[in-house]
């Protein structure tokens, strides 16, 4: 659609129609209320960027595993722009779930699960991904054309995230769920490295695990802590 607030809004609206099938996609020129994670907003610029959200029916998975749908999308994101880049550009994920192309942000996902019984009813995944805006207005942003130096079709790129997307599901689907961890750690930004992060205070740790709740455990001279997304960020410098 040309226009519309927000891509996971329509979605989780289009929720009640008996005829859903998993796999639709709402996918818009222009939000006018994009959201973000914490509250805040997400702006794109009109035409230029993908802001679409996928719904799934992941009722195989338990609630207590649901970062794994967080897994799969930042991954599929991350494969998308290896795809379209080629040559090894560094693309990392950033937990919860940010994607990072030459450590700027160029893809933030909101996901949003409805659950019934302890299991996952749908999950919106909402993906806000950098394709050819090159101004930003902020320093640690950036988008694919940034680093390819032209222009991208966004069907192109979009038909590459959904195949993307498509097959990591269905990995998780068959139980991989190993295989989807794993490649998450591997391109963790800051996995097994020492770096600073906020929460109460500055602190210096390494990133360990991440749960399959999605809790981030970080390893401190006082011992391991586990935090949730609101509870901890990263610091640059
Ligand atoms: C973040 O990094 O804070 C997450 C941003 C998610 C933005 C996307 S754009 C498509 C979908 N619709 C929304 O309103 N938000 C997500």
């Amino acid at each position: 659609m040309p226009s519309c607030h927000s891509t996971n809004d329509i979605a989780r609206e289009m929720l009640v129609r008996p005829d859903i099938a998993e796999g639709m996609v709402v996918i818009t020129d222009h939000q006018v209320h994009g959201r973000g994670q914490r509250g805040n907003s997400w702006v794109s610029a009109i035409g230029q960027n993908l802001t679409l959200s996928v719904i799934l029916k992941p009722s195989f998975l338990s609630v207590s595993k649901q970062f794994y749908l967080n897994m799969i999308s930042s991954l599929a994101v991350m494969q998308t722009i290896e795809d379209l880049l080629g040559s090894s550009p560094l693309v990392q994920v950033k937990w919860p779930n940010d994607v990072m192309l030459n450590e700027k942000k160029v893809c933030g996902i909101l996901i949003e699960n409805i659950v019934r019984k302890s299991r996952l009813d749908y999950s919106i995944i909402g993906i806000g991904l950098n394709v050819n805006q090159k101004a930003f207005g902020f320093d640690r942003v950036t988008s694919i054309s940034s680093a390819l130096d032209r222009e991208v079709e966004l069907q192109k790129v979009m038909e590459i995230l959904m195949s993307n997307l498509e097959s990591l599901y269905l990995k998780l689907r068959s139980n991989k769920e190993q295989e989807i961890k794993e490649k998450y750690l591997e391109n963790l930004l800051g996995y097994l490295k020492p770096r600073k992060y906020q929460s109460e205070y500055v602190f210096e740790g390494t990133i360990v695990d991440v749960l399959d709740s999605g809790l981030l455990k970080i390893k401190t001279p006082s011992g391991n802590n586990l935090f949730d997304f609101k509870a901890v960020s990263f610091l640059w410098n």
